[in-house]
């Protein structure tokens, strides 16, 4: 048994835990036991990180306020979309352009923020659509942004949940938007039968209709997506 322990630093830790369990002094106390164990061996690191990441999300999500934007806000929002955006490939980088146009057009329908400690560290917008039909209620959703450091940390995720939550409650139809192929189906976007942009890969292209009918062609998001900046630098 010794041989097979030192061989296998695992094995010892069981035959430890088995031994404690049973000892009569220690068989009241069996909680302490796992406790002392999940702490302590190295095999229970994974599970000690996993139960120290639940606990940081869960103080850290406590402090998470997602509000609508204020006036005092825009230069935060400017800043956490362009460094939320600034390395990835597929970005043009003008999505805090898009931000300001639907602002400036009065289509910011939905713009919250994620604000933790007094810092602004996430933010999502959601826009009318131009559906094909030419019925309203629908809204697109972007950008939304979540500072590097802050991300996957769930306040994407709570900004996405709460700006849906407000759609519906404002009697909206339904929602799509163009992101990642894995993200949003979390949240109940799903690839269309039907319904697409002109120019976007299926299977980027996402809808979540709230009453169930799915509109069919294909939609247009506001014209403020096209903004790049130049009307800014012109002024
Ligand atoms: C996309 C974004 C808003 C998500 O916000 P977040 O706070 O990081 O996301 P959450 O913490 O709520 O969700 C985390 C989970 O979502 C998934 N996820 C997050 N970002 C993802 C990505 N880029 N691709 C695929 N899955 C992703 C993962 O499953 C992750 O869980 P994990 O950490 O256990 O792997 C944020 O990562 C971001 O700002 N990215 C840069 C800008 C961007 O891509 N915006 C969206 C354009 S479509």
């Amino acid at each position: 048994m010794t041989a097979a322990c030192e061989l296998n630093p695992w094995m010892a830790d069981l035959a430890r835990v088995k031994q404690a369990m049973f000892h009569p002094a220690d068989l009241r106390d069996k909680w302490r036991i796992l406790v002392y164990w999940l702490t302590n061996f190295r095999h229970s690191l994974p599970i000690c990180r996993f139960m120290k990441r639940s606990a940081f999300l869960k103080t850290m999500n406590q402090h998470i306020v997602i509000r609508d934007e204020t006036p005092e806000d825009v230069r935060a929002i400017t800043g956490v979309t362009v460094a939320a955006f600034a390395t990835l490939e597929i970005s043009q980088h003008t999505e805090q352009f898009i931000i300001e146009a639907l602002r400036a057009a009065g289509a910011l329908t939905i713009s919250l923020v994620a604000e933790l400690e007094g810092r602004v560290v996430g933010h999502i917008a959601f826009s009318p659509l131009n559906m094909p039909d030419g019925a309203g209620g629908w809204f697109g959703l972007g950008p939304v942004s979540v500072l590097p450091e802050y991300q996957r940390q769930g306040i994407g995720g709570a900004l996405i949940r709460e700006g849906l939550a407000r759609l519906q409650s404002l009697g909206a139809k339904g929602c799509c938007l163009v992101g990642h192929p894995e993200y949003y189906r979390q949240f109940g976007f799903v690839n269309p039968q039907g319904l697409g942009h002109e120019g976007v890969p299926p299977e980027v292209f996402f809808a979540l209709s709230f009453d169930g009918d799915v509109p069919q062609g294909m939609v247009k998001f506001h014209e403020a997506f096209m903004a790049d900046g130049s009307a800014t630098s012109n002024k």
